[in-house]
This record gives C-alpha cells, structure tokens and sequence, in this order.
C-alpha cells in the first residue's frame, strides 16, 4: 500500500484519532472533550467542548512564537502600482486595533458583519477582526451588484457593513460606496454603521451618523484581545449560489475549519511554514477565504494578496513577474485564467523574461481542467500541474492530489483521488453505487470532514432538504461524475441550474427569475453552454406574451441590461433569442437540461415525456442560427 493509500484508509477507518492528530497543530485555549459529536446526523459537530479562536492561531500565535517579523501579506497591486508587506506583527496590531473599533461600534460575539471590498489587505484585516470577536462575517464579491448585496444583506441582518470607496478592475476605475448605498436603501434591513476605506483615487462621500472612515476609526481605538469561543461557534457565512435566486448561506464553524484548512496547508499543497503562498482568486470567494486568508496564516505561511488580473495587468506576463518577485513557491487559481493567458500568449514568450526557479507547482480548481489547458500550462512552467475539485460547502478539497503525502500520477480530465476524510461514491438516482466507468451522482458518505459547510445560515431545512434528503446518509455534492478502475474521479459538471463562467459561481434560476420581471415576457429558460474562454456562458431563451409585437432584438437587449444591473457584469448574460415556444414536459417541466445537451453538440435522450418533440428541432434550429450548434 502506498503512503497516500495508507493515510486515506486512516482517515476512513478512523476519522476521530485522524482528525484528533491533526488537531494537534491548532491552539486550543481549552482542549476538545470530544473530536466527533454524531449525536444528531445529518449535523455534526467537530471538537465539541474546545475552546480556541481563529485569529488567534492565524495572527496572535505566530507572532509569539517567532514569527513577528516574518511576512504574512505581500500586497502586490498592479493596478494601483503598490507592493506592500505587512509582517506577523503588524498584521497584529492592525486587526487588534480595528477589532477594538469595531467592539467601539457595538459588535460583538454572535453580530453579523458584511464586507463588501476589493482584494485590499483591509478585507482579510476586517475579517480577521471579527473573527477576533467572534462576529461573524459574510464577505460578498465586489463583482455582484447592489440588489445581490440586498439580498445579503437581508438575509445576513449584519450589525454593520465594511466597505472600500472603490476598486480598479482592469482597466476600469469602480466605485463602490454608491452600489452600497443604494443596496442598504433596497434592503429592508436597516444597516445603520458603514465602516468605510478611503482609497488613494476614489474618493466616497460620507453619511453624517451612519459612516466612520476606516482611518479614522483605527487611530482612535485601542487594541483588543482575542474573544475565546467554542469551535462550534459560527466564523463565517458565505453567500453562493444555489438553483434560485435566494443563494445558500453556508456556514462555517471555528474549530474544524482551523484545524482542516492547516492539514490542507502541508499534506495537499505541501507548503511549510514560511513560505510564500499565491491564490490567485477574491476574498469574495470561497477559495480567497479559505486560501487567500484562512489557510496560508493559520499555518504561517506567507499569502500573495494580488490585486489584478492575469491579462491587461498589464500583460499575461503578469502571473510570472509576481512569482519571480515575491519568490512563490506555489500558486493556486482557476484554469480560465491560464486559457486567458494562452490566448494573449499562446507560445508563452513572457513567461521566458522571468526567473520562476522559486516555483513549485499550479493548482487548478473552480471548474474542470480542460487537457488543453493542462498540457499547454504543464509545457510552458516544467512544474505539476494539479487540478482539484472542490465547493463552497466543502470549504476545501473533495478530490485532489496529496503532494505533501504522496505525489500520485496525474491522469488529464482528472482532479485525482478522493482527499482523506471523504469517503466518494458514485450512485444512480435510486442511490445505488455504479460500477467503475459509469458515470452518476458523485456523492459522499457522511459524516463530512472537519472544515466543510456546519449547515445554512438561518436555514436548517433548506440544507437538510438541498444535501441530505435525496440520498440519505450521503452528502449530495450536485456533481455529476464516475471514477475509474484507479479510483481516479472524473468530475464531468453541475446535475443542476447552477454555472460556472470563468470560475464564478452563478445561478441561471436567478437569471430567469430577473428576465421574467420583463413586462413583455410570458416564460423563460436560461443555461449553460460551453465557452472555450470562460468555461461557461449562459444563454437565454424568452417567449413574449400574447400581443407583444416589439422585436425580439429589443428586449433582448433590455434582458441583457436588467441582468447586468441586477446580478452584476460577473453574470456574463449577453445571449438571448426570443423563441415561440420552449420545450416541455407534459407536467410542464422546461426541458433545460436538454437545450443545454443540444447547444453543447452532445447527445441527448429524447426525454419520454416531452410533450411535443417538434419543439426540439426548432431549438436545435435557432441554437445553430446562434453559433452553438455545429452541424
Ligand atoms: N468587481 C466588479 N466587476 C467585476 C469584478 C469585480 N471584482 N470581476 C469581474 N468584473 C466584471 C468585469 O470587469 C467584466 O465587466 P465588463 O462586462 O464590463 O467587461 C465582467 O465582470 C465579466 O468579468 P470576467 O468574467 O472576469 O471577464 P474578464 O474578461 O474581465 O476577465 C478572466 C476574464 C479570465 C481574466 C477573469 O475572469 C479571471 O481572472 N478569472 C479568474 C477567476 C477566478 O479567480 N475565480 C475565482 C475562483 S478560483
Ligand atoms: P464554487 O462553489 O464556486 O467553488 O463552485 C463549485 C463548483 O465548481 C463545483 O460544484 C463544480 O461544478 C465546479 N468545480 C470546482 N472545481 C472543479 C474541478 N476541479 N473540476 C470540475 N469542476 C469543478
């Protein structure tokens, strides 16, 4: 048996003495009485009893325990042309201090907090402070716009939201405090402090009473300790995207999250302590919290804080100038970033001009790594190239490749072996485990690692009834997929309305549910199809109501517009035919899955209960019109 084998079976076998090992590495301010609470499936409880803080072991513990004036963050912003480092010690008295205003401001234990801010230090400071607290913070992607915010923000009924007055994006210059405003004037809760970051080339306006300014509030507040908590106490919520328009707000505890994120640190990525560590992605994700923030300092690592893009910033050299300068040893992002750096460069001419010695390995996850991208990635750096396959629920890797164990073979179109602690089945619909090679519902038997989503936020049933229900003892990841003779899994998409386009997740239920507001529209569908750039894009059908005579190019074009202003430029929403009719069960059921196989070119059953096949070929007609099919 291999190493990797041995440490799985392990992990299996015994997840308690595995689990209670690895715990080790975590400082408890009070021991754990019990590794596993499995009293009341499908929740479950990591470290029951124990006593700890987040912030504590990513900041506190480090600077008293040598690393002060290591470096924590290496903010490297192209688009603003800073570099900065802040060490261990600064780090620290930047969140005790800011922690101490944000406890001036009455937050305290148990408070929500929403962050709305870019890829600036302040986000991982501001979260970190209310980690400090034990407030629980709800980070939300600058990308989405005010109305998404909204619905955060009604749903997370923050104390107080933190924001920056604005943010480059490329070549563009955002501002922010005018979104956040008009997302607290649409939500009916009533936010009432606004804690807000002045940047150098944007400069927001400020409400008497309702906003502090960031500096502000830093210099006239005193430096606070850390709050202890239990580990099951909540640290953070984070919004994602769900079939409809009302996102999950998965929940993540204190205690299992340390102690999981910091065993990813060494065995998966095989980063030690003091070494410096790039993901690529936004604290707005849940890679930027788990692996931008969380991970890399809870162990002690250095994190690359980067504030561009992969392209335009300025070119798709960029990636290999921030590993050369900053000595990275491994970097973590999605593969769109890697097509859209081949099509800038596709001989990789700037990747010549720096010095990347220092580099060690790529890690790939967000959506599948396409062969192409992998062997041209593999061909150009000379270092692994690993994909792994993971959720916003599960925190952190489902499958992946231990380099710090084992390096195993990579095999293309495969993210590799389930990780230890998750027990991977393949199954039918009637739950029964498939044979190797039969591709099914990927699912995993419960209890889940440490680490991964506790339950949704102020909404118990919706994650029981949306992970649990349909194959009960099994985590339902949503994914569809099969594994082979090897135990290699091959994650082949989403079984459900949820996207993924340049590994940002989107919900197409929520995009019909806005394009269905139209006054001019009777019903809609919208799905994903396959795009060589962003992995997916989504497109859009409409059929108007009855004596509507306006052309179809015209709503269209107010459909792309009502996305964009409701979703955000992130929905990537710029395709949509308005259609007669769209094809149904004869319960009435849209038969999207069945549009998205035909604009895809794959093969498709007829479904027996359509009501009308003919309706088919006028989809297949009009998605070759439209460029997806390919005769
Ligand atoms: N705030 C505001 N707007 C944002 C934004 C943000 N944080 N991120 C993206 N947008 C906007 C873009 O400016 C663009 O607007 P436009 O329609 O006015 O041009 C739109 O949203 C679409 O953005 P995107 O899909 O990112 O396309 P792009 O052409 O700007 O960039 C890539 C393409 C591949 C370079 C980019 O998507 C990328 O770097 N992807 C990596 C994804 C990633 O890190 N995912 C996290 C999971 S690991
Ligand atoms: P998110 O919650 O934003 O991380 O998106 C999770 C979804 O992205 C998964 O359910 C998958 O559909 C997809 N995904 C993430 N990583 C991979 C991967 N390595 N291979 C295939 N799909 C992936």
């Amino acid at each position: 048996m291999g190493k990797f084998e041995e440490v799985f079976q392990q992990s299996i076998g015994n997840p308690e003495a595995f689990w209670g090992e690895a715990a080790k590495e975590i400082t408890w301010f009070k021991e754990f009485e019990k590794v596993l609470d499995d009293s009341n499936p499908p929740f479950y409880r990591w470290f029951q009893g124990g006593k700890m803080n987040t912030c504590y072991n990513a900041v506190d513990r480090h600077v008293a325990n040598g690393r002060a004036d290591q470096t924590a963050i290496i903010y490297d912003s192209p688009v603003t042309k800073t570099i900065k480092k802040i060490s261990y010690k600064q780090l620290l008295d930047q969140v005790s201090t800011f922690a101490g205003g944000l406890a001036d401001l009455g937050v305290g234990k148990g408070d929500t907090v929403v962050i709305y801010m870019p890829m600036v230090p302040e986000a991982a400071i501001a979260m970190l402070a209310c980690a400090r607290l034990g407030a629980v913070h709800s980070v939300v992607f600058g990308g989405f716009a005010p109305h998404e915010l909204a619905i955060r923000i009604d749903h997370a009924q923050p104390k107080i939201l933190i924001t920056a007055s604005g943010a480059i994006e490329g070549a563009k210059t955002l501002e922010y405090k005018p979104l956040v405003d008009s997302a607290i004037e649409q939500s009916t809760h009533i936010v009432d402090k606004v804690v807000l970051f002045q940047r150098d080339f944007v400069s927001a306006s400020m409400i008497d009473g309702r906003d502090y300014d960031w500096n502000e509030l830093m210099a006239n507040s005193k430096p606070v300790d850390c709050v202890e908590l239990d580990a099951t106490d909540p640290l953070y919520i984070l919004y994602t995207s769900g079939t409809t328009g009302m996102p999950k707000g998965v929940l993540r505890d204190n205690g299992g999250h340390a102690v999981a994120l910091n065993w990813t640190m060494k065995n998966l990525y095989n980063i030690n302590p003091g070494e410096v560590w790039w993901s690529a992605s936004d604290v707005g994700w849940v890679v930027g919290h788990s692996y931008i923030v969380y991970a890399p300092l809870i162990q002690g690592a250095t994190t690359v804080f980067y504030e561009g893009k992969p392209i335009g910033t300025p070119d798709a050299g960029a990636f290999w100038r921030v590993i050369s300068e900053h000595k990275v040893k491994c970097l973590f992002t999605a593969p769109t970033a890697f097509r859209a750096i081949k099509k800038e460069d596709p001989k990789g001419e700037l990747f010549a001009k720096y010095d990347t010695s220092c580099f060690d390995c790529l890690y790939l996850a967000g959506e599948r790594t396409d062969p192409d991208t992998l062997h041209w990635a593999e061909d150009l750096i000379g270092v692994p190239v690993i994909d792994h396959w993971w959720q916003t629920e599960t925190g952190w890797a489902i499958v992946g490749n231990c380099r710090g164990i084992e390096e195993l073979p990579v095999k293309e179109g495969s993210p590799t072996k389930p990780m230890p602690g998750w027990d991977v089945k393949i199954v039918d619909d009637e739950g029964e485990e498939l044979s190797a090679g039969t591709e099914g519902n990927i699912v995993v038997k419960l209890p889940l690692p440490p680490g991964t989503l506790v339950t949704l936020w102020r909404n118990e049933e919706r994650f029981v009834k949306s992970y649990m229900t349909k194959f009960p003892g099994y985590y339902e990841t949503s994914d569809g997929g099969y594994m082979d003779e090897d135990g290699y899994v091959y994650v082949m998409g989403r079984m459900d309305d949820v996207i993924n386009v340049a590994g940002h997740r989107l919900s197409t239920g929520a995009m019909e549910e806005i394009i269905s507001n139209h006054p001019d529209v009777a019903e809609c569908a919208v799905f994903g199809a396959n795009d060589s750039l962003k992995g997916q894009l989504p497109v859009g059908f409409f059929v108007v109501k009855a004596g509507v005579t306006r052309s179809g190019e015209e709503i269209k074009d107010e459909l792309v517009k009502m996305v964009r202003e409701s979703i955000g430029p992130i929905a990537c929403f710029r395709d949509a035919c308005q259609v007669p009719r769209l094809p149904k069960t004869r319960s009435g059921k849209i038969l999207r899955g069945t549009m998205r196989a035909i604009a895809n070119n794959k093969e498709y059953k007829m479904p027996s209960t359509i009501d009308d096949p003919a309706i088919l070929d006028e989809i297949t007609e009009t998605l070759t019109k439209m460029g997806y099919v390919k005769k």
